[in-house]
């Protein structure tokens, strides 16, 4: 697809553009162009209406009944299943509950106390799944292995049990080759936990075809599942029963209501559940998740590539630095651009609408969802950009004050 060189093309290709539909399925502000989804999704109006229900009719009127006669409690599995269809698993391998931190935690323990080895991890992976392989490597008194780059051959060595890595990259948005790192970890007896969080929603995954078998995934991004939305676990169905994860709480029990004074875990995906699931924001992830039925995810990768090619080739004039891949089939859906005062010309940008984040020390990190953007908007925004940078109004003191999230 060639990328736009004006806003009428780019309005061309958004009448042509056939998720063009799917806007209407949000709830946006007006006179936002909103380049964050890639750290919080916008609400998809039928993840409100499923959160209004859950708390209204099912909290407020059935009350202790709706565990089961509004499906409560299977909420997790029946969640995860939707998810599943996006990730390439089957129905039962993936299970909704407690945040990518807590699951990688579960996983990378069970996996390491099935082999126990060094604990791996992408060096500048995400810094949480940094810290939790370096303290799960205390715990268990095993090294702690940093890796870095693309080549899979890094895994040979070190005796690695376990390694962490993302499919696309928080920062850059390059993608994994996960054929490649499977294979190579085969040889060598390593079990790869993938983080799907940049991933899950917004590029084409076959993890089983590609031959991996557990990931961890991330719930209120591309997924638009809400703020702290629960994250996902996928096991593949062939190994979930030979592992035990360290977080024995009763829901990961096979019979939580027996109350039993022993611990048996359950069959399958579930015994990787620890508690209570949280039932509402459980309800919104999957009512955000009804959107994605019926979707052609190559049809959303491809748009997503689009986006990003056209910022992309906008901010190259610009004089930009881009830290991601230039070849759309290389990058997620995000991008990331250095430069000096990027936290200030960012918060320029949202002064004037424009919502992307920052990520330390330099980085400006602009998400583009199919769903809700046009090609349009990709271009006012770089428009915007263009004329902060031309204007240096990000040199305005105001925009300088840090805040906490950024
Ligand atoms: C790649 C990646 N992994 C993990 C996390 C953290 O997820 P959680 O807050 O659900 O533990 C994030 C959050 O942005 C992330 O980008």
């Amino acid at each position: 697809m060639k990328t736009p060189a004006s806003r009428k093309e780019s309005e061309d290709l958004d009448a042509r553009d056939p998720l063009r539909g799917l806007r209407d399925y949000f709830e946006l502000p007006d006179g936002i162009i909103y380049l964050d989804g890639n750290s919080l999704g916008p609400p998809p109006k039928e993840a409100l209406t499923r959160l209004a229900k859950a708390a209204q009719e099912e909290w407020g009127n059935g009350l202790i009944g709706s565990w089961n006669d509004a499906g409560w409690i299977k909420l997790p599995e029946s969640c995860g299943a939707k998810i599943a269809k996006l990730i390439g698993a089957e129905n039962d391998e993936v299970i909704v509950a407690d945040s990518v931190t807590v699951n990688l935690f579960k996983l990378a323990a069970a996996l390491n106390e099935k082999r126990k080895g060094s604990i791996a991890v992408e060096k500048d992976e995400f810094p949480t799944d940094g810290y939790i392989a370096g303290g799960l490597s205390r715990l268990t008194e095993t090294c702690l292995v940093k890796i870095q780059g693309d080549d899979p051959s890094a895994l040979a060595g070190n005796d690695i049990s376990v390694f962490v890595k993302s499919v696309v990259h928080y920062k850059t948005a390059a993608i994994a080759d996960i054929a490649a790192w499977e294979n190579e970890a085969q040889k060598n007896n390593v079990a790869i936990i993938w983080d799907l969080s940049h991933a899950a929603g917004v590029i084409e995954l076959d993890l089983k075809k590609s031959g991996a078998k557990y990931a961890v995934g991330c719930g209120y991004k591309f997924l638009n599942g809400g703020p702290g939305a629960p994250a996902f676990l996928y096991v593949d169905r062939n190994v979930v029963n030979d592992l035990n994860q360290p977080l024995t709480g009763w829901m990961g029990h096979a019979s939580p209501f027996d109350f039993s004074g022993n611990y048996h875990p359950a069959p399958g995906i579930r015994r990787f559940s620890c508690g209570t699931p949280q039932i509402l924001s459980l309800s919104a992830l999957d009512g955000a998740l009804e959107l994605f039925q019926n979707i052609d995810m190559g049809k959303v990768e491809e748009k997503a590539r689009g986006l990003g090619d056209l910022f992309l080739s906008r901010a190259k004039a610009m004089g930009l630095s881009s830290v991601s891949p230039a070849a759309g089939e290389r990058r997620g859906a995000h991008v990331g651009l250095s430069f000096e005062h990027g936290y200030e010309v960012v918060q320029a940008l949202i002064a004037r609408g424009i919502i992307g984040d920052f990520r330390a020390p330099d980085l400006m990190r602009f998400g583009f969802s199919p769903f809700y953007l046009r090609y349009a908007d990709v271009w006012d925004a770089a428009d915007q950009l263009e004329d902060i940078l031309k204007t240096e109004a990000y040199r305005d003191p105001a925009f300088a004050v840090r805040k906490h999230v950024t």
